[in-house]
């Protein structure tokens, strides 16, 4: 099953569709079209909406777009990074070739993704808002685990005086955890351990962590650590990351397919195609590989492995039960097809 997958993956060209997609994407060429159905707009439905004026209306229709999809780069990166980590646990074990060669190459096409959705947001954004408006992105901006070992300068001076820097606390906690959880995991302990995770720390590293997405938004920044580890600590906890990252990939599936039939109906009445719309498309397309690689390994694969043990279970049900409450907790007005609460949209009030 995976060697096909990835057969017919190493097959396809929607990747590079996307990339050339990206490379000729102007707005002005696409601003007087809807890049969807007119339901996925912001504020579809609402009295603000209706008052809009026919651009107004546009545009809103084209900051969903940019919207959802600077969420699915979020999540995106989620999955580069527990692609490596987890890819790194099915290697240590051995015998998944085509499963870590698909794995590979699905972090492949996640960077390309993330990169085209970053470049039609940010032109976008900066012609509807004018470029002193928005901050353009950075792929390459300090990351969370950097940023952990910036010096803290407002530590206090009794501290600063304590001559002890050969100790590298991060160092000493990531590697605590590992030993922790190793301990409380299924599968053979290191001989498991994550590949990845595992040179990550011979280089020196610390354990990389996500603060954006779905998975960087499931559990407190203090327990983020431990989610990287545990996912790179046995085969069954590593399965179980692809059931969460299936949730995401059918959450996309939910306002990605409608992007898919707009496609269609408009390349069968032969009418201009836009770039977004287009990108929606080849990405659904691209994804569909995804989809089947988290379900034959969260449905399947797992069976394979040792059961897991009752640390990898607690983590596995708060993982998913914290997923579920976050992205189908709720129902938007401002954001139509999503189940999230509009509570962070809300400006707190500025009663004087
Ligand atoms: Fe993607
Ligand atoms: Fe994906």
């Amino acid at each position: 099953m995976a060697e096909t997958t990835y057969r017919n993956n190493c097959e396809s060209r929607y990747t590079e569709k996307i990339e050339s997609i990206e490379g000729g994407y102007c707005y002005e060429a696409n601003r007087s079209h809807y890049w969807g159905p007119q339901e996925l707009s912001l504020f579809f439905g609402t009295n603000l909406y209706r008052q809009s004026t026919p651009e107004q209306k546009l545009a809103l229709n084209h900051l969903y777009w940019v919207t959802q999809y600077n969420q699915t780069a979020a999540t995106e990166a989620n999955a580069v990074l527990y692609n490596n980590v987890t890819e790194g646990v099915f290697s240590a074990v051995g015998g998944f070739g085509a499963l870590c060669s698909e794995l590979s190459l699905e972090t492949e096409q996640e960077h390309q993704h993330i990169h085209a959705f970053h470049a039609i947001g940010y032109a976008t954004r900066k012609a509807l808002f004018g470029s002193e408006r928005i901050v353009r992105p950075r792929l390459s901006s300090l990351s969370a685990t950097s940023r952990r070992n910036t010096k803290n300068s407002s530590a206090p001076p009794s501290l600063l005086s304590l001559k002890i820097p050969a100790l590298n606390w991060t160092k000493l906690q990531d590697e605590a955890c590992r030993l922790m959880i190793l301990k409380l995991s299924s599968g053979g302990g290191s001989c498991s351990y994550s590949d990845f995770l595992r040179s990550q720390q011979r280089s020196g590293k610390p354990i990389p962590v996500q603060r954006a997405g779905l998975l960087g938004q499931v559990v407190p920044a203090s327990l983020s650590r431990i989610m990287t580890i545990s996912f790179g600590a046995s085969p069954f906890s590593a399965c179980f990351f692809y059931a969460i990252r299936y949730l995401a990939n059918i959450l996309l599936k939910n306002y990605e397919h409608s992007y898919f039939q707009f496609h269609r109906s408009l390349e069968r009445a032969g009418d201009f195609i836009p770039a977004p719309t287009a990108i929606s498309y080849y990405h659904m397309l691209d994804e569909s590989f995804h989809t089947t690689t988290s379900q034959l390994i969260s449905q399947d694969l797992y069976k394979e492995f040792p059961r897991p043990t009752a640390y990898e279970h607690l983590m596995a049900n708060l993982i998913f039960y914290r997923g579920q409450q976050m992205m189908l907790g709720g129902l938007s007005a401002v954001l139509p097809g999503i189940f999230r609460s509009d509570s962070t949209f809300i400006l707190p009030s500025t009663r004087s």
